[in-house]
Formats: C-alpha cells, sequence, structure tokens
C-alpha cells in the first residue's frame, strides 16, 4: 500500500534542499544518474490532444528522479520480441520528483509512438534510463528567458515553465508556442492557468490556421521576424530556448542571424531522427577512394563489412544488418555506447558519455566517424 512513508528519502530531502533560492534556475543543482534504468509503472495517461497524450509514471521502488527541466529520459520498451530505445523528454517539473510524465505525439509509421498511445494503460511498465541531456536552463542564469517551439517541441519547454511557477521565482518568461491549429495546441489549458498565476509569466500561440476553431484573439501564421518583434519586443534580452521540428528551428535560427542576435544566449534541441536515415549508403566499396574506406569487424557476431570515412558507425553497422540499441543518434543519450576493441575513430558526442568511459574504451557509435579501421564489441 502507498503510504506518505514512501515518500521520506534522502531525494526528496536533497531536492528540497536544492529549491532552496527560487530567483535561479542554478538551484536545481546538476545531479542525475545517466545510464541508471529505473522500473516505472505508469499510473495515469492523459489524451492532450488527438495525436498527443501524456504517459505519468512512478518509479516501481517510490525513488525520487532527480533531474534538471528540459531533460530526458530514454525508455526501452519490448515490441514484438526486440527492445527498442526512445528518448522522451520529461514534460513533468523536478519539483515534482515523484510524478513525472513524458508527453508524446503519435509520428505516423513510428513503432515507439503508436504502441505507446496503443497500449500503454495505468499499471502498464516499463524500464528507462537516464535522465540526461544538456539542454536545460540550470547553468545559464539568466532571469529573461524567451522560450520559442512547435508541435511536441513544446515538451523541455513545459517542464521549464512548470518549474518556475512551482518555484514562485522572479522569472519573467515569454513563452511562443506555434501550432497548426488551436486543436493542436499541446498544453493550452495548463498554459492559460499558469499565465494567470504567474506573473512573470507570457504565453502566445500562434497558429498556422484555424481549423474548426470559430474565436481565436492570438497570431495566425508562422513565426517570423516581424511577429517577433511585435510580440516580445525586448527579445535580443532574453536568453533563448528553443525546440521543434528541423524546419522550425531552422527558421527560428534564420530569423535570429537576420536580427544579429548574440546566439551566446541561444540554445536548442532536435528531436529528429532522420539524419541516421538519410546517410550515404556505401554500395559500391570497391569504387570509392580506398583511403576513405575502412573495413569494421564486429568480434562477437564475427560479422565484417565496409564503411566510408563520412558516415557514423551506428549508420553502417545498421545499414550492415547489425543489431545496436540506439535512441537519439545525437550523442547524448548514451544508449550506442559500445567498446572500441581496436582502431580509432573521430567522436563528436553532446554529453551522452564520460571521460572516465572514453578512458576505458567505450565509444557512442552514433557520432563516432572512423579514422582507421575498427573492432567493435558486437
Ligand atoms: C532528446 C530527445 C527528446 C525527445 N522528446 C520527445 C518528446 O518529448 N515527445 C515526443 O513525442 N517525441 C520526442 N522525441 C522523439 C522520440 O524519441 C521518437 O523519435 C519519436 O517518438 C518517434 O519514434 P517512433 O518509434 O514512433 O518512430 P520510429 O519507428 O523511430 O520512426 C520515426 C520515423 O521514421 C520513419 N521510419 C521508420 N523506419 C524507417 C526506415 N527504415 N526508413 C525510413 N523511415 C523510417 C517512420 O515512418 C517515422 O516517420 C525526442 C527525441 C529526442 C532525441
Ligand atoms: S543513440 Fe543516443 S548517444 Fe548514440
Amino acid at each position: 500500500m502507498t503510504t506518505y512513508e514512501n515518500l521520506t528519502c534522502p531525494a526528496t530531502a536533497s531536492a528540497v534542499q536544492r529549491f532552496t533560492d527560487p530567483t535561479t534556475w542554478g538551484t536545481f543543482g546538476t545531479q542525475w544518474h545517466s545510464g541508471e534504468q529505473k522500473n516505472l509503472q505508469c499510473y495515469a495517461v492523459h489524451q492532450e490532444t488527438h495525436d498527443v497524450k501524456t504517459f505519468i509514471f512512478r518509479c516501481a521502488d517510490f525513488s525520487a528522479l532527480s533531474f534538471e527541466p528540459g531533460q530526458f529520459i530514454t525508455i526501452s520498451p519490448v515490441i514484438g520480441g526486440q527492445t527498442l530505445f526512445r528518448c522522451y523528454t520529461l514534460s513533468s517539473s523536478p519539483t515534482r520528483p515523484f510524478a513525472f510524465s513524458i508527453t508524446v505525439k503519435r509520428v505516423p509509421g513510428g513503432a515507439v509512438s503508436n504502441w505507446l498511445h496503443d497500449n500503454l494503460k495505468p499499471g502498464g511498465k516499463l524500464k528507462a534510463s537516464g535522465p540526461a541531456g544538456s539542454f536545460t536552463p540550470v547553468g545559464h542564469p539568466a532571469t529573461k528567458l524567451l522560450y520559442l517551439s512547435a508541435g511536441s517541441g513544446v515538451t523541455p519547454l513545459m517542464s521549464m515553465t512548470r518549474a518556475a511557477c512551482d518555484m514562485a521565482g522572479n522569472l519573467d518568461i515569454v513563452f511562443v508556442h506555434s501550432a497548426r491549429t488551436p486543436a493542436d495546441i499541446i498544453f493550452h489549458a495548463e498554459l492559460t492557468r499558469m499565465q494567470a498565476a504567474m506573473p512573470g509569466l507570457r504565453v502566445i500561440s500562434v497558429c498556422e490556421g484555424l481549423g474548426d476553431t470559430a474565436q481565436w484573439q492570438q497570431p495566425i501564421g508562422r513565426l517570423d521576424l516581424p511577429l517577433l518583434s511585435q510580440q516580445v519586443p525586448d527579445y535580443k534580452e532574453r536568453e533563448i530556448f528553443t525546440c521543434g521540428p528541423q524546419g522550425y528551428m531552422e527558421a527560428v535560427k534564420t530569423l535570429l542571424r537576420e536580427a544579429a542576435f548574440d546566439f551566446a544566449h541561444y540554445h536548442q534541441e532536435s528531436f529528429d531522427i532522420t539524419a541516421l536515415n538519410e546517410e550515404p549508403l556505401i554500395e559500391q566499396a570497391a569504387t570509392l577512394d580506398q583511403q576513405d574506406v575502412f573495413t569494421v569487424t564486429l568480434s562477437r557476431s564475427g560479422k565484417t563489412f565496409s564503411m566510408l570515412a563520412n558516415q557514423t558507425v551506428l549508420s553502417a553497422a545498421k545499414k550492415a544488418g547489425a543489431i545496436v540499441p540506439s535512441s537519439c543518434s545525437q550523442g547524448v543519450c548514451g544508449t550506442c555506447k559500445t567498446a572500441l576493441l581496436q582502431g580509432t575513430v573521430e567522436m563528436n558526442h553532446n554529453g551522452g558519455i564520460r571521460q572516465r568511459e572514453i578512458d576505458k574504451g567505450l565509444r557512442l557509435l552514433c557520432c563516432s566517424k572512423p579514422t582507421s579501421d575498427l573492432v567493435l564489441d558486437l
């Protein structure tokens, strides 16, 4: 039986201690348990829009999850007998460390998002690792912030906004969210409520069209420089956090470049994994310059394949039929960590591996390109 005794654990005490100064994000501290796997139990599911659901979890052992707003977890459901790995941002606030949520948009043809929507019900169980990720306001102690999101990219910014609201601090936040129609705005009602409750929060929803909505007082169209300048005249004084589809983020960066915005105050996160599927195929290794082709041997299966110097090892291994766990394809989640037994790679990771793991010979295959022939522990 669940009692309040289950809630008294050291993690809560340290979480509470870290929320003592509500005027700065830095009070969240930097504690997170990268690589640690947890058993999660789903205890509620909310339909947010026609194709978005929020899944609320608790740890099976009632432990408190310590994370920074904007970070994600990597879930690993078993679907059709195969374990799949996918990253999902924690859309809830770290100020509520026991009940935490992910908010998932159905991706047409997508294996995990559709499985979650169709199968995960209250009582359902999942394994997850993390939290991880560096898309967080912790470490950027600005008091004037601008959150820009589109579609499911709202999730990290929602976590940041919920945290700010719970902390009752003096943050000045403008949250501009873009959606196709008013019916597609995720968290619309809650953001409206939070805006009424938090003096420093202003929420602007920008819709491409009205859909079935008859009454709409907010901007219609796409976010561009005139719209941003009109709605948020002081945007250049703000720390900007952006998350959304690739095209949206490119558009935001273009308009900020046009405005000569100082990109030292710009942060973004991409949910996009398509880059992995778009890499060039190596069809005819024999026709390529031999200096640009390397041989990769998988020590466990004995499989050998050739790959180009400008491919990632993950992409080439998958194309050669190897089963390599992976998720983000951006060097952030750590799922593709593999021991490099022989050879050298150039690895450009984004925080998904620690120096001591690199020293032990581990590499993230999704962001590693070969600089010699390789032998991998796969
Ligand atoms: C850091 C991070 C945080 C994220 N946070 C969120 C979040 O908060 N909410 C959210 O909804 N999503 C989030 N995502 C995206 C999420 O991880 C998944 O990528 C997304 O849900 C799609 O997964 P899927 O298994 O449904 O689709 P997949 O099965 O991975 O397919 C994705 C797309 O690729 C296509 N595809 C699949 N296989 C192939 C193939 N062989 N060739 C060509 N195309 C193919 C599919 O048709 C689909 O369009 C995040 C991603 C990252 C990296
Ligand atoms: S797949 Fe996420 S770090 Fe490689």
